[in-house]
């Protein structure tokens, strides 16, 4: 989603914008600008399309020298991906002033109106415009400094927004905002930066600031300043990045995709660990007590897209395991369907960014009805993170393509560790079950580094199924779950149409897509399931798939219909999605390859959905 870069200092700031900008690349954007003061004024250079095409328009502009200024990508949402609706946008007849925004102003629509009624004149479609000129609007003619109209003109806009602005009458000056819409100040010697996120400063600083929602900051070379929305001045804790710029770097891979696929048995490690103490599972530090745990009536699992995939698996652990009741809904459906929660509610919140906007509104939501809310987060300090009652943060370190691999099975690992707490609370499981379970947690990420060991195999098989139009996922149970973010991670990445079915509930409708050739990969971890799956195998082959079966070594069922039989390794049932989904990401990621699909940046995507 949009991305945000400014930088104020002593230097050239133009190769810092655009260094910036391609480390927001990983977002997921249609096009990109940078508006900067130059000894032409408040120059704006902006395109639609790749952050290269801008490095060329800004070369045919002479490569102007600039000490301060901003930078976005925009990931389109009012108006399509065009120079004209790209940012930075000029406020005002005589463009003195330039926003760069992320978000979505709900009301942009009236103020467009008001303003036009004042003679404004709009280039673009977007809501972000109106921002620009609502700010000149009340800035023109006031003898105040536009960090007081920036705190006036955002006490009247509704909805999202993290903002940069700078205007002519400043010129080393940026004035930052934020609700809803994550902003991070970066400070450096003689020099200060804003950003989306982090990795757009720390090529420069690994101190930053996260600015809060309603705060409004001014960031000048030499001094910060922030406020909050009574224009007092508010004292910021300084925080500091604990990983290094290394991790945020391709490290000889071809993609960060392939990268962070292998960097799985780490994340999974780094998760597992901490919260591994003599043989007993902690996690009191995320406010999920044994007393807390025992008196839980219903669980609530709340997360968008691949960790709503990881919540359904959790919930099926969960159930299993802790026999309580517990769903796992898409947040944007949970948060509209006025959902029946308690004091007495646990509820999780999956989020690999921590920003997800709809995950944290339906947080919210869950913490305004009574229910304690536990986030399940890789980005620390984020959002979600931060409003969370309590937090179990995985250890996946920057994940950088837009499709998640290693996010989601730290995701896996940690709602494991709730899964099997939560039961030993409430005496389902004794001592020795507690050291098998830490045993076979620690032994995970092991099994997951002898899964990756089919990556030749995957790589043979996409390149035989890389030209189908159409690929279905077959499991039961944990294997659906798995099955279901399997489907997405070759659907995001290799734009093949793909699907998830219960595999016994093909028959009613979808099967009739089956057609002689169609790929089906079918799941089979669950011993007790082996012959209903193969069953379903064999109904599809019968009406001409191919297909692929990824399954246990124990398994002893017919396959002869199957063309390829992928066996993991050894592991406990219960954990057995964390293993499935590796040779399944592989061959997501292998299809992407051979189709010269951008795997780690995919079309119309966004990492960090921030916007609902
Ligand atoms: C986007 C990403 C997905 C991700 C989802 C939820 O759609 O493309 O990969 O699973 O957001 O993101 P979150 O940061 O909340 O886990």
């Amino acid at each position: 989603m949009c991305g945000i870069v400014g930088f104020t200092g002593q230097v050239n700031a133009l190769p810092i914008l655009m260094k910036g900008l391609y480390s927001l690349e990983y977002r997921g954007y249609d096009s990109a600008g940078i508006a900067a003061f130059t000894g032409h004024g408040l120059e704006v250079v902006k395109t639609k399309g790749r952050i290269v095409n801008l490095e060329e328009k800004i070369r045919e502009a002479g490569n102007p020298y600039s000490t301060c200024g901003i930078g976005h990508t925009r990931w389109a949402t009012h108006g399509s991906p065009s120079d004209r609706n790209s940012h930075p946008h000029l406020g005002g007849p005589d463009g003195k002033v330039a926003v760069v925004h992320n978000g979505i102003i709900e009301n942009y629509l009236f103020l467009r109106q008001q303003l036009e009624k004042h003679g404004y004149v709009f280039q673009s479609e977007t809501d972000t415009e109106t921002v620009a000129h609502l700010i000149d609007y009340l800035h023109t003619g006031r003898q105040e400094d536009l960090a007081q109209t920036v705190l006036k003109a955002v006490g009247l806009l509704r909805g999202s927004y993290a903002l940069g602005v700078v205007s002519m009458a400043d010129q080393q000056e940026i004035v930052a905002a934020r609700r809803d819409n994550p902003l991070i100040i970066g400070l450096g010697e003689g020099e200060n930066m804003i950003a989306s996120d982090i990795t757009a400063i720390i090529s420069r600083t690994r101190k930053y600031i996260i600015l809060d929602d309603n705060e409004v900051a001014v960031v000048r070379p030499d001094r910060v300043t922030v406020y909050n929305q009574l224009g007092d001045v508010v004292d910021k804790p300084v925080q500091e990045v604990s990983w290094d710029l290394s991790a945020a770097e391709k490290g000889g891979y071809a993609h960060f995709m392939l990268k962070e696929i292998m960097e799985q048995p780490r994340a999974v490690s780094d998760t597992v660990r901490p919260r591994i103490q003599d043989g007993h599972i902690m996690l009191e530090d995320s406010g999920l007590t044994d007393e807390r745990l025992r008196s839980i009536e219903h669980i609530h699992i709340i997360a968008c897209g691949s960790a709503l995939h990881a919540g359904m698996v959790g919930r099926a652990v969960i159930e299993d395991l802790c026999r309580v009741r517990c769903e796992a809904t898409v947040a944007s459906e949970f948060r509209y369907s006025n959902p029946i929660i308690s004091e007495k509610d646990l509820c999780i919140v999956i989020s690999q960014s921590g920003e997800t906007a709809d995950s944290l509104a339906a947080m919210r939501q869950a913490q305004a009805a009574g229910a304690f809310t536990v986030a399940i987060v890789n980005v620390v300090s984020s959002s979600i993170a931060r409003e969370a009652d309590g937090v179990l943060y995985t250890w996946a370190g920057p994940e950088i393509a837009v499709a998640t691999t290693k996010g989601y099975s730290a995701q896996l690992a940690a709602l494991y560790l709730i899964a099997a707490r939560t039961a030993l609370a409430r005496g389902l499981l004794g001592a020795d079950q507690e050291a098998e379970i830490c045993r076979d947690l620690l032994a995970l990420p092991e099994g997951i580094r002898q899964a990756l060991d089919c990556v030749k195999t995957m790589q043979c098989l996409a390149s035989l199924y890389s030209n189908r139009s159409s690929v279905f996922y077959l499991g039961r149970g944990l294997d659906y779950a798995a099955g279901m973010e399997a489907s997405l991670k070759l659907k995001e990445i290799s734009y093949v149409h793909s699907e998830a079915y219960a595999a016994g509930e093909l028959k009613h409708g979808t099967i009739s897509l089956i057609e002689e050739g169609t790929l089906v990969v079918a799941l089979a971890t669950q011993e007790r399931l082996f012959e209903k799956t193969v069953s379903n195998i064999r109904e599809v082959a019968s009406r001409g798939a191919e297909v692929i079966l990824v399954t246990t070594d124990e398994f002893d069922g017919d396959a002869s219909v199957c063309k390829s039989i992928i066996r993991l390794p050894t592991c406990p049932e219960r954990f057995s999605a964390s293993l499935s989904i590796i040779p399944l990401q592989l061959l997501a990621y292998y299809i992407a390859v051979e189709r010269s699909c951008d795997v780690d940046k995919p079309r119309n995507l966004a990492k960090s959905v921030t916007v609902e």
